[in-house]
């Protein structure tokens, strides 16, 4: 109680010394060629504010989002911490096949049937979704981060994204496939793109394949970034296994459908033409700086 009075003052002794600068510097600005220092011009920009960029591996994803998204694929996420369940059991791998095994898998917690880990692949997503949808027509384009046990180098690294696509319904064929893939290519690297497919081989998908396109580089005539082949590798697809349908509680006597499995950093080096995956993580802001306008597109 004491204290208010003295208190009251020197606030309003602060009160008044506010005033008396905002009123000198109103009348500075009001009167022409002001007395007091040079002349403000108000209208001035203040120092530039610097935007940042997306990342190029965040603009290729949403790239491959927006091609699916316009064929009428939902997005669908699932958790980068997965059992042994959903990234490999449930997708038809083999007790003892090799993918399951230390090297190529960060295990979060082992020593019981369904350990934890760190998915490798967003095929687990296909899992996560046909266990929700229960019911097809099922289209999904899963983006996300994925994680292997791998030394990092220029072609290798322990974090990579993906884009895993799903389509289930009655009477989906190869050829649906096909067309989708083409599609996609065309889309992603123009309208000349051409697309082949090799037989391959992946424990969830029967018959498999591998999806080369043409390279958009030399234009087929071979150069250093296809190998001289003028083709390159661009993703992993192939008819859904009936088991993997099962598994999940679809009945694979009614429907089938396709699935394909693609790398962001892969799509995004073919476009820009970037020979060493450690640019996407080193965060070098000259490397970022690059893609600034591109993100604008
Ligand atoms: N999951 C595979 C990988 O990580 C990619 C892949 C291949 C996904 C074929 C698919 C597929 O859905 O059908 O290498």
């Amino acid at each position: 109680k004491e204290m208010k009075r003295e208190f009251g003052r020197t606030l309003n002794e602060l009160k008044n010394a506010a005033q008396e600068t905002i009123d000198r510097l109103r009348d500075n600005i009001g009167e022409e060629g002001g007395s007091e220092g040079p002349k403000q011009d108000l209208s001035m920009r203040g120092d530039p504010l610097e935007l940042g960029s997306r990342h190029p591996v965040s603009i290729v994803r949403q790239e491959i989002v927006d091609i699916f998204r316009k064929f009428g694929y939902d997005v669908a996420e699932g958790p980068e911490v997965e059992d042994d369940y959903h990234v490999f059991e449930a997708l038809n791998f083999p007790p003892n096949h090799p993918a399951r095994d230390m090297q190529d898998t960060f295990f979060v917690s082992t020593g019981h049937p369904n350990p934890l880990l760190l998915r490798t692949h967003t095929s687990s997503v296909q899992v996560r979704t046909m266990e929700r949808m229960k019911n097809p027509p099922i289209r999904v384009i899963c983006p996300g981060r994925v994680f292997r046990n791998e030394a990092i180098s220029a072609r290798a690294h322990c974090i990579l994204h993906q884009e895993e696509g799903l389509y289930i319904d009655k009477n989906v064929t190869f050829a649906d496939l096909k067309q989708a893939i083409l599609l996609f290519a065309r889309e992603m690297f123009g309208p000349d793109t051409q697309i082949r497919m090799r037989p391959s081989y992946f424990p969830f998908t029967e018959p498999s394949a591998e999806v080369d396109v043409s390279c958009n580089i030399c234009k087929g005539k071979g150069c250093n970034i296809c190998k001289g082949t003028g083709w390159l590798e661009i993703m992993g697809c192939g008819m859904v296994d009936p088991n993997v349908l099962e598994a999940s509680g679809i009945d694979s006597k009614v429907y089938s459908g396709f699935a394909f499995g693609m790398g962001v950093e892969r799509i995004a080096m073919l476009k820009w033409q970037v020979n060493d995956l450690r640019h996407y993580f080193e965060n070098d802001m000259r490397f970022l700086r690059e893609f600034a306008t591109a993100t604008e597109v």
